[in-house]
């Protein structure tokens, strides 16, 4: 798959390779290019807010879909509280495969909105670091193709975005911030 990126993992001059392809490459190229070598350099941070998110909110973890799920950064951490987890995303189904020894559902977010996940359901999604990727005015058709699918929703962003509205489906229950990192959690309406 493509020119590997060697990531660099944790040293700043990784993260400065990673953002420099990024911004040459634009996101959905760049994950196109790199997904069979990607991980988050963040990853214990996402476990951290993950195990406080689990312990604060009690969520069902008996089926949870992790959206745009990388190499496994969100699935790992949730495994470890006892989830069962199924990831999905278009460009990292080697890296999450290696790392989980799962296979990945290839869909991308344009292919879930429009119903390529209908007729599952799962008890929990978990969208990290990922959901503020998807055009602004693909958002709501997204967000509320997902709230069909479960009754809970939790973000992480190491932004402010994505803003979901209510009316996409989803209202916003709860929010904690791990050095900057925002999980939010949301129930379907
Ligand atoms: C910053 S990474 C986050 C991965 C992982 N969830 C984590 O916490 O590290 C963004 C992820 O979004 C995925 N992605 C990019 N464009 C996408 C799209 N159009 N639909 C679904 N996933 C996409 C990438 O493949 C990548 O795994």
């Amino acid at each position: 798959m493509g020119k590997q990126i060697r990531t660099g993992r944790g040293t700043a001059r990784g993260e400065e390779a990673i953002r420099a392809a990024y911004e040459r490459e634009g996101p959905e190229e760049f994950y196109r290019q790199h997904g069979a070598d990607y991980r988050n350099p963040h990853e214990s941070i996402v476990r951290a807010v993950l195990t406080r998110a689990v312990e604060t909110w009690q969520p069902d973890l008996s089926a949870v879909l992790d959206l745009a799920c990388g190499s496994g950064e969100a699935a790992l951490a949730l495994r470890e509280h006892g989830a069962v987890v199924e990831g999905a995303d278009p460009f990292t189904g080697e890296a999450y495969l290696a790392r989980t020894g799962d296979e990945v559902l290839p869909l991308s977010f344009e292919a879930i909105a429009q119903g390529a996940l209908a007729g599952r359901s799962y008890s929990l999604i978990v969208c990290s670091f990922a959901l503020h990727l998807e055009e602004k005015s693909r958002l709501p058709k997204l967000c509320y193709t997902l709230s069909r699918l479960a009754p809970a929703l939790i973000v992480l962003t190491p932004h402010k975005r994505p803003t979901i509205a209510p009316a996409w489906g989803w209202v916003l229950t709860d929010e904690i911030l791990h050095e900057r990192v925002r999980a939010r959690l949301y129930a379907s309406t």
